[in-house]
């Protein structure tokens, strides 16, 4: 076989790989836990979800009450397999309609299920009737499309609460949702969703794979984040800033390709600098849309990469402090030396400072 060929089929095979990661009941209640308030009387679509096995059906059909839900719709999709390898099943795919009615239980809802015509294919004509329908869409959806998951769910203006890759933030569109604020990074991240139960053809390897109590194969990426456009309050909280610029510059030094300087950790963002800063993608898990703003990704004025002595750093996020005039209104040094700063340039700061600290 060709060598390009042969890397075609890995490529899929590893873009299918994570397309088959199953969501755990116990993440799925750690994040939902912080959105109860926004699912009074709505459709919940689960449209990526064989509702037999999704734990997000398993989750609202269980909570339904509690949440006030109106409906929930979970749909499967079925691979209409034709290649080398298979002959062609044509299945179709399914969805199932819960209304949490007197004596509608869970079992009886999945011997009931209603067939598509085609695949169930989330971008498929049926599937899209069934969105419309729908308030709210919660799910973890084929990562090697998200995409175009995302943009379906902005095209019809739906709210939604997705788990996806991280590296997805570095993905145009999806950054643009962010810089935008028109999506956000939910509660958990990374590590704070622990795993996902793959399937048994699934090699597992390495200290981040397990099998459970119940016999369930699990891996932990550690790569994955929720992405949704649900408002909550914990979303609103201050990044707690320690550090100061002025008297550290050393640590915080000045891009190459733009005004701004560049800092490693969400934590030593420091709390009295008035201009642009680089941070790591991780700062949008924290990000309070009051107190920062988002300038630009990753590139600089000449739309190469961030670079610092001509050394390009990790992926940035180039943001600017809100807060800074009000928070150190009074504070006439620092409005003073953010002045300077901005005008002159560094040296000069260093100046000013010692005299303004020699007039005390
Ligand atoms: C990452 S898995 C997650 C499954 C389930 N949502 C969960 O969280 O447990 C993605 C699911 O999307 C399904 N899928 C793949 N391509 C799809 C498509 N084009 N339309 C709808 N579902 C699709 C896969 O069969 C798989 O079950």
């Amino acid at each position: 076989m060709a060598r390009n060929a042969t890397n075609g089929l890995l490529q899929n095979a590893k873009k299918s790989k994570s397309d088959e990661f199953y969501t755990l009941l116990s993440d799925i209640e750690s994040e939902l836990q912080h959105y109860k308030s926004h699912f009074q009387n709505k459709v919940v679509y689960c449209n990526c979800d064989d509702p037999r096995i999704s734990n997000f059906f398993n989750y609202f059909a269980s909570n339904f009450k509690e949440l006030g839900l109106k409906k929930l719709i979970a749909s499967c999709y079925r691979e209409q397999t034709n290649d080398l390898f298979n002959s062609g099943e044509n299945e179709s795919g399914f969805y199932c309609e819960y209304r949490g009615q007197e004596g509608e239980s869970k079992k009886t809802i999945l011997t009931d299920l209603v067939y598509f015509k085609g695949d169930g294919d989330f971008r498929g004509s049926e599937s899209i009737e069934l969105l419309k329908q729908s308030d709210i869409v919660v799910t973890n959806p084929p990562f090697s499309l998200f995409r175009e998951y995302v943009a379906q769910l902005v095209k019809y203006d739906k709210k939604f609460l997705i788990i996806g890759n991280i590296n997805a933030i570095t993905y145009k569109k999806i950054f643009k949702l962010i810089k935008e604020n028109k999506a956000w990074l939910g509660v958990n991240l990374g590590r704070g969703i622990s795993g996902f139960i793959v399937p048994e053809h699934y090699e597992l390897y390495g200290t981040e794979a397990r099998i459970d109590r119940l016999g369930n194969r699990i891996v932990s990426p550690n790569n994955c984040l929720w992405l949704t456009n649900l408002d909550i309050s914990k979303r609103h909280e201050d990044i707690t800033l320690t550090k100061r610029y002025f008297g550290n510059e050393a640590m915080y030094p000045k891009y190459d390709n733009y005004e701004g300087i560049n800092v490693n950790k969400t934590q030593d963002i420091p709390l009295d600098f008035e201009g642009v800063m680089g941070v790591p993608i991780t700062f949008l898990h924290k990000l309070n849309p009051d107190q920062f703003e988002i300038i630009k990704f990753r590139k600089g004025n000449d739309d190469k990469d961030l670079s610092i002595n001509g050394k390009c750093t990790y992926f940035r996020i180039l943001i600017k402090n809100k807060r800074i005039q009000t928070k150190l209104a009074g504070n006439k040094e620092m409005s003073a030396v953010n002045k300077v700063y901005k005008t002159f340039g560094r040296q000069r700061v260093i100046e000013q400072r010692s005299s303004y600290q020699n007039s005390l």
